[in-house]
């Protein structure tokens, strides 16, 4: 039999010398042959929405750099799109919405159509059928409060103020959205994984925001639910959960959502979230996407000391956040050398 893949075996708990390696957002525009295949489309989502192209650039940090997962290549906005609440991304000013106000708003929101996604089971189907054997493949969707946060404000904000001030005001109009993004959600997961992805990511990039009881009740707890729901039809699959700004309640979180890897951001010590959470729980991250900017000696001691901090616990090396555009191709590839020479 083949050998199982590193990532793989890292989410069923094993440690290993050299950590698999993957980086959030490895797809993306500091790759001049992504920048080629994207100036062909002119709408993100359009692009999105193109198996063959979805599926060009899924694969081409893979060939780069043979990261040990490929992440399909996809938006997590692609799911309140597919509840007829239309996503557009204006060049270099991010995502746009039509802006959720009020309780009646929020209702009249459309059912959740995942026949509108079929390109993304399409792109994931060409991915599969080209993807090394060694390099593991990840789906992913938004989770519920990051989702919801884009839909009420209609944009990205710095702090999140107008879906947290719906939430405040419309309890339980938020209560109702929310779920109705983690039914979602899982359906959107469970189909992913049929189509052949072999590990879901969630990421709620956007729940460092909220106080500790809300972090409860609408990071945590709907979280919790899409990985019971996923787990309930695909148990044997396994699930990250990337809770950004997580910070104290991480080791609260790994009690209680239920995932098999929890991504750790950029801000908290790996130290403390190793000394903090049980021998056998998987973590993953995190890399300042900063180093990774400066490259040099800077890099280099940074991922020392991820590698240093994380020896012996079941691994995978990622950034704290997403690759940033200005990011030297040199510096990945020094990276990946200093990552994989760890085990000599
Ligand atoms: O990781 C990968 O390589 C897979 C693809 C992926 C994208 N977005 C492609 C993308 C993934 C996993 C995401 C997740 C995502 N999208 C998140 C969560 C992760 C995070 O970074 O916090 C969020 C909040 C979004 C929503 C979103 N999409 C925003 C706010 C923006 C605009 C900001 C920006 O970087 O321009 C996007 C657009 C987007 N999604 C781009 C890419 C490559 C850039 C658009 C382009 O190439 O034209």
């Amino acid at each position: 039999m083949a050998e199982e893949k590193a990532l793989l075996s890292v989410l069923r708990g094993e440690a290993r010398k050299i950590p698999p390696l993957w980086l959030m957002r490895q797809a993306g525009r500091y790759l001049p042959e992504y920048r080629d295949v994207r100036a062909t489309t002119k709408s993100f989502l359009d692009f999105c929405y193109s198996p063959k192209k979805a599926a060009e650039v899924t694969l081409q940090p893979i060939r780069r750099f043979h990261f040990d997962a490929a992440i399909l290549f996809s938006d997590i906005l692609v799911v309140p799109d597919a509840m007829g609440h239309r996503v557009s991304f204006e060049s270099g000013a991010g995502p746009r919405l039509e802006p959720i106000e009020t309780p009646q708003q929020a209702e009249r929101l459309g059912k959740f159509n995942i026949e509108h996604l079929a390109p993304v089971f399409e792109t994931i189907e060409l991915v599969k059928s080209a993807l090394p054997a060694d390099v593991a493949f990840i789906g992913f969707c938004g989770a519920p409060f990051t989702v919801a946060s884009y839909m009420i404000a209609g944009q990205g904000t710095p702090d999140q103020a107008p879906a947290r001030l719906f939430a405040y005001r419309f309890p339980d109009a938020f209560a109702e959205l929310i779920e109705r993004v983690v039914e979602a959600s899982i359906d959107y997961l469970a189909r992913q994984i049929e189509a052949g992805v072999e590990v879901v990511q969630i990421f709620d990039s956007w729940a460092g925001v909220l106080p500790a009881d809300e972090f409860m009740r609408w990071s945590a707890e709907p979280v919790r639910r899409i990985i019971a729901g996923v787990k309930a039809r695909h148990p044997q699959t396994p699930v990250i959960a990337f809770v950004r700004g997580a910070d104290a309640h991480l080791p609260m979180l790994t009690q209680t959502i239920g995932a098999d890897a929890y991504g750790i951001d950029t801000a908290l010590d790996p130290a403390w979230a190793v000394a903090q959470t049980a021998a056998d729980i998987v973590l993953q991250g995190n890399l300042d996407p900063l180093a990774l900017v400066a490259g040099g000696d800077a890099l280099d001691r940074e991922v020392d000391s991820i590698l240093g901090a994380f020896k012996g616990r079941p691994h995978i090396f990622n950034l704290g956040h997403g690759i940033l555009q200005q990011t030297p191709i040199e510096n990945v590839e020094r990276l990946v050398a200093r990552v994989r020479r760890a085990g000599g």
